[in-house]
C-alpha cells in the first residue's frame, strides 16, 4: 500500500507516521506536510531515512498542487491530520482555520475522488477529528457517535465542517470514507502551547502557570501512542462511511491534573513538595471555553477491539520523563515566532 499522511510532520501525526513504519514495512509512506508553526521534521529525525518513507513539502489548501500530486502518484488510502489544531489561535485569527481545516480538506477530497473515482476498490480516504464537534457535556453523560454537532470555537466550527464535507462526499459520490473523532492527546512532541507541554515547560522555567476560569473545565485525556493505534485499526478494518469515537475513559478536571503534573515534575526535579504547585496562576477564561468532554468509544472496542494501553499516570510521567530528556527540542521550538506567540497569549491577560 502507498499511504498519504498530511500533517505528518505535527504532533500525532508523527506518532502516526512512526507507527505505520514500524508496523507496516512493506507500505510506502508519504508525509505531505507545510510545516507550519506546529509542523517539525525533528518529531521524525528517528525514522526519515526508512527507505519507504518520503517527506513532501506541500500546502493542503492549493487545490492544484494536490490534483497533480495524485495524478503523478498511486495513492491507495489517505490518512489526512493537516489541520490548524489549537483552540486559542482560533479565537484569534478563525479565517486561517477556515482555510485550512474546511478548504484543505475539501481540496484533499476532490484530488483523491479524482484520481480514485473510475475504480474505488481498495482505497481509503480517512478523515481524523476531534470531540470538540460534539460541544460541552454538564456533569452527566458521554459523546457518542450519534450525539448531534453543536460546536463553539471557530477550531470546533471548521472541523465539524471538514467532517460535513468528508460525509457529503460519501452519501454523494460514493467515495470510500471513515471519520473518528478523538478525545485530548497526550505525549512527546506536543507544541508547548498545548496544556500539558506548556505547563511542564513552565514549571521547569518557574514561570506561572495559567488556569483558565476556575481551572473546573474537564477533559478525557489519552496517550498520542493509543490514537495512533486506534487510527491503525480502523484505517484497516473501519466500515466505510463509519465513525468512530476514541477516547480514553480518562476524565480529569483542568486543576487535578495539573496538581497531579506539579507532584510529578517536583520528583522529577527533586524539588521539596508543593512547589510547582505555588506556580499556579487564575487568569482570564478561555472564551467560550467547552466545560467538559468525554467520550464513549464502546463501539470501537466492540467492533474493532481496540482500548487503551496504558493509564494516565504512567502516561503522563513517561510524558514528562520525554520532556525533561529532550530539552533541546523544547528550546528550538519555543525560539522565534513562540514567544511573541507567548507574550500575546499570557501577558497581561
Ligand atoms: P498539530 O498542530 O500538532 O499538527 C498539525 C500539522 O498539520 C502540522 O505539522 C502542520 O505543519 C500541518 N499543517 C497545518 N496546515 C497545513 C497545510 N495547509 N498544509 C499541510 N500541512 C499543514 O496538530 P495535532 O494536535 O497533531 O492534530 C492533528 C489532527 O488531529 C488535527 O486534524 C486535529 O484536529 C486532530 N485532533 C487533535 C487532537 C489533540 O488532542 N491534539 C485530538 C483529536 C483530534
Ligand atoms: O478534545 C480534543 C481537542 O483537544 C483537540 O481537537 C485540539 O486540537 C486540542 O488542542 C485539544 O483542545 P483543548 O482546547 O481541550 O486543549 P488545550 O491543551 O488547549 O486545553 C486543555 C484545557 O486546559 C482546556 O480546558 C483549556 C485549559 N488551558 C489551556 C491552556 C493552553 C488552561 O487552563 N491554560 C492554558 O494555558
Amino acid at each position: 500500500m502507498h499511504i498519504l499522511i498530511t500533517g505528518g510532520a505535527g504532533f500525532i501525526g508523527s506518532h502516526v507516521v512512526r507507527h505505520f513504519l514500524k508496523h507496516y514495512p512493506s507500505y510506502t509512506i508519504t508525509n505531505l506536510d507545510k510545516l507550519t508553526y506546529a509542523g517539525n521534521l525533528a518529531n521524525l529525525k528517528d525514522v526519515d531515512s526508512e527507505l519507504n518513507y518520503r517527506f513532501i513539502k506541500g500546502d493542503i489548501t492549493d487545490g492544484n498542487f494536490l490534483q497533480n500530486l495524485f495524478q503523478e502518484n498511486s495513492f491507495d488510502g489517505v490518512i489526512h491530520l493537516a489541520a490548524e489544531s489549537h483552540v486559542d489561535r482560533s479565537i484569534t485569527n478563525p479565517t486561517e482555520f477556515v482555510v485550512t481545516n474546511v478548504l484543505g480538506t475539501v481540496n484533499l477530497l476532490n484530488a483523491a475522488r479524482a484520481c480514485w473515482q473510475s475504480n474505488y476498490e481498495g482505497k481509503r480516504f480517512y478523515h481524523i477529528s476531534t470531540d470538540e464537534v460534539y460541544g460541552s457535556l454538564g456533569r452527566e453523560g458521554m459523546f457518542t457517535e450519534q450525539t448531534p454537532y453543536d460546536p463553539h470555537s471557530p477550531y470546533s466550527a471548521s472541523k465539524a465542517s471538514s467532517d460535513h464535507f468528508v460525509r457529503a462526499y460519501h452519501d454523494t459520490f460514493t467515495l470510500p470514507v471513515v471519520i473518528s473523532n478523538c478525545s485530548n492527546n497526550y505525549g512527546s512532541f506536543q507544541f508547548p502551547e498545548k496544556l500539558i507541554p506548556l505547563f511542564i515547560n513552565n514549571i521547569v522555567q518557574n514561570k506561572p502557570l495559567p488556569v483558565y476560569g476556575k481551572g473546573e473545565n474537564i477533559r478525557d485525556w489519552l496517550w498520542v501512542v493509543d490514537h495512533a493505534q486506534a487510527i491503525d485499526v480502523i484505517f484497516h478494518k473501519g466500515q466505510n462511511g463509519s465513525t468512530y469515537n476514541i477516547g480514553g475513559h480518562n476524565e480529569w478536571s483542568n486543576i487535578n491534573l495539573i496538581l497531579l503534573l506539579c507532584r510529578i515534575m517536583d520528583a522529577k526535579l527533586g524539588r521539596g513538595a508543593g512547589e510547582s504547585e505555588k506556580l499556579i496562576t487564575y487568569v482570564t477564561d478561555r472564551a467560550g471555553h467547552d466545560l467538559r468532554y468525554a467520550i464513549d468509544s464502546s463501539k470501537l472496542k466492540r467492533e474493532l477491539g481496540w482500548e487503551p494501553s496504558i493509564t494516565f499516570e504512567k502516561g503522563l510521567e513517561l510524558t514528562v520523563d520525554w520532556y525533561l530528556a529532550n530539552r533541546e527540542w523544547l528550546d528550538n521550538v519555543t525560539s522565534g515566532g513562540y514567544q511573541h506567540y507567548y507574550e500575546k497569549m499570557y501577558c497581561g491577560r
